[in-house]
């Protein structure tokens, strides 16, 4: 028994009390064995009422993400079996490229509570303080190398919906892997392939999602572009509950993917804010002005032009105009 079981079984408690008795005959252990493991979650900062005749009762929780609460009753086939958790790391992707070298398996999920050197996309810098969502998945999808640029797609349509089902705000995706809320952006993947020319080896796919940080903590160019999860809410998110509906989403998105890629396609379309936009697009040829007209079946960015000629974007940074 671990005091992550034992907090898990207080979170999912119905009437918010489970008492000695019944914790010890959950877990097959004594009842001091569970006084023993409560005593030691209050060490670590949890607020644990006891009430005589009805039991114990979670009041308080530290801001910390605990691995035993997230991957208890998890229910997923593939992503986050394997969860390895750091306090501080340079870069969850970073870390999960050299597990993903070292053998680890397909949906092995990296978990931080603050990287000192997050990477953002187009090299980037990503601000990644605690308090906010930093995750690295190693993926081995059966896909040709030139569908990876899907697996982007399909980590985009997970993200989105775990933050709606987690937090309850209309995200929605910007093209081609940016989280926004009303506007605003609060989420970004920065997906990295390790691939021969007809087949991926492993991807990792590396996503961070702003939620309890302080928006003053980032640069003032950025501040006014960016949100955060308790901002849109006007209250702290639970990140273990958002982590675990973003592990499950991914697990379903992820099998969908290789499935039928052309449910992923679909899903995006429905939750993007890019489609049907007068849009500016700047990449590696410079800036291209046109409409946002779709994205192909390798998930590039579809633009009619004003000339009335058609290009795809594989590439690049979109801000969005105004309505077509
Ligand atoms: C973007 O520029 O929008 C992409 C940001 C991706 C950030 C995440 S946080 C977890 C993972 N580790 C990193 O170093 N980057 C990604």
């Amino acid at each position: 028994m671990s005091k992550d079981e034992i907090l898990r079984l207080l979170r999912v408690s119905t009437t918010g009390y489970l008492s000695g008795a019944e914790l010890a005959g959950k877990l097959g252990v004594s009842r001091t064995a569970v006084w023993k493991q409560i005593k030691a979650l209050e060490r670590d900062g949890f607020r644990i009422e006891a009430v005589p005749s009805k039991g114990y009762r979670l009041t308080a929780s530290p801001d910390r993400i605990v691995p035993g609460e997230v991957t208890a009753g998890l229910g997923t086939r593939v992503v986050g079996r394997e969860l390895v958790y750091r306090a501080e790391v340079v870069s969850t992707n970073t870390l999960a490229v050299e597990l993903a070298q070292a053998g680890a398996a397909d949906g092995t999920a990296v978990v931080a509570e603050s990287q000192t050197g997050g990477k953002g996309r187009l090299g980037r810098t990503w601000v990644s303080p605690s308090g906010n969502l930093a995750l690295s998945v190693i993926l081995r999808p059966a896909i040709p190398t030139h569908q990876a640029p899907l697996v982007t797609l399909m980590g985009a349509v997970a993200t989105a919906l775990a933050v709606r089902d987690a937090a309850g705000v209309p995200a929605g995706i910007k093209w081609p892997n940016d989280i926004l809320v009303n506007g605003r952006k609060v989420g970004g993947l920065l997906t990295e392939l390790s691939a021969e020319p007809d087949r991926v080896r492993h991807l990792v796919l590396g996503i961070g999602i702003n939620v309890n940080m302080d928006r003053s903590v980032l640069p003032s160019g950025f501040r006014d572009r960016t949100t955060t999860l308790s901002a849109e809410t006007g209250g702290k998110v639970d990140r273990t509950s958002l982590l675990r509906e973003l592990l499950r989403q991914l697990d379903h998105w992820y099998r969908r993917l290789q499935e039928d890629a052309a449910a992923v396609r679909e899903a995006w379309t429905g939750l993007n804010v890019t489609l049907g936009k007068r849009v500016a697009v700047s990449g590696a040829a410079g800036i291209i002005e046109g409409t946002a007209r779709a994205i192909d079946a390798e998930g590039r960015l579809v633009l009619s032009l004003d000339s009335g000629s058609t290009v795809q974007v594989a590439a690049g940074d979109v801000t969005i105009i105004k309505k077509a």
